[in-house]
């Protein structure tokens, strides 16, 4: 798969997703993370009307490129109403439940989400699937309070109703020791194959005691933007 289309699909999809939903009107947007989220980004510098606007990051990158960019940097306990996030996701089903947190940041992004009047999801056409699992096979992020990482898997592998085909710690780079996320906790990733029920999913395993937030978003995104090979993008709502 070459990395131009990949990252053409990205920068359609985001471009569309700002024209049609980040307006002068709007007064505090939410950005997600991850690399599709920097063409939100880029888009938006390109709009000097969309200058006065607050934004509310959903993680430490994301932070980062909206102070780096300077725009004008917000927070959720400031900016409680956000009028639209836009954020990138790891999977989006046609039901537009979404499987996030390949760059560790859920917690906040699903916070930042649903704070928001509209939540909106951008990707390239390799993150658009019927079922969640189908794609984005290195399962599902779970972030969990570091001394319970052991208990919170074993229970992951022993305890659910669905029966995952492997649990693993995330590790850094080079394996130097486990991923630490924004609030100092570490990722577990658990691949359960294709999701058969992911709301039910996400409500078991949010009960284990350990987990701070899990990367499945339900029902959450009200469209999804997906930047085609073709250079097309197609929309799902
Ligand atoms: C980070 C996320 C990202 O939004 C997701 O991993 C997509 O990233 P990218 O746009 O780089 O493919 O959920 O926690």
């Amino acid at each position: 798969m070459s990395k131009e289309l990949i990252e053409n699909g990205k920068r359609s999809a985001a471009y569309r997703a700002v024209d049609e939903h980040i307006s002068p009107d709007n007064q505090v947007v939410g950005i997600g993370s991850g690399s599709t989220v920097v063409y939100v980004v880029e888009r938006i510098l390109q709009k000097p009307e969309l200058r006065h606007i607050t934004y509310v990051p959903t993680s430490f990158q994301s932070k980062l490129l909206i102070l780096d960019n300077g725009l004008k940097l917000g927070s959720i306990e400031q900016n409680h109403v956000i009028d639209v996030t836009i954020d990138g996701a790891d999977e989006v089903d046609d039901e537009l439940n979404a499987i996030k947190g390949g760059g560790a940041c859920q917690f906040q992004e699903k916070l930042v989400a649903e704070a928001a009047k509209k939540f909106i999801l951008v990707a390239d056409f390799r993150k658009e699937s019927q079922r969640l699992g189908t794609q984005w096979t290195q399962g599902v992020p779970i972030e969990v309070v570091p001394m319970c990482y052991k208990t919170v898997m074993n229970k992951i592998k022993n305890a659910l109703s669905v029966k995952p085909n492997c649990v693993n710690l995330r590790m850094a780079v080079k394996k130097a020791g486990p991923v630490v996320t924004d609030n100092g906790n570490f990722v577990v990733d658990a691949d359960f194959g294709q999701l058969q029920d992911p709301a039910s999913l996400l409500k078991e395993i949010k009960l284990l005691t350990g987990v701070y937030e899990v990367g499945l978003f339900c029902q959450m995104a009200a469209m999804a933007y997906f930047g085609e090979q073709d250079g097309s993008v197609n929309v799902r709502e």
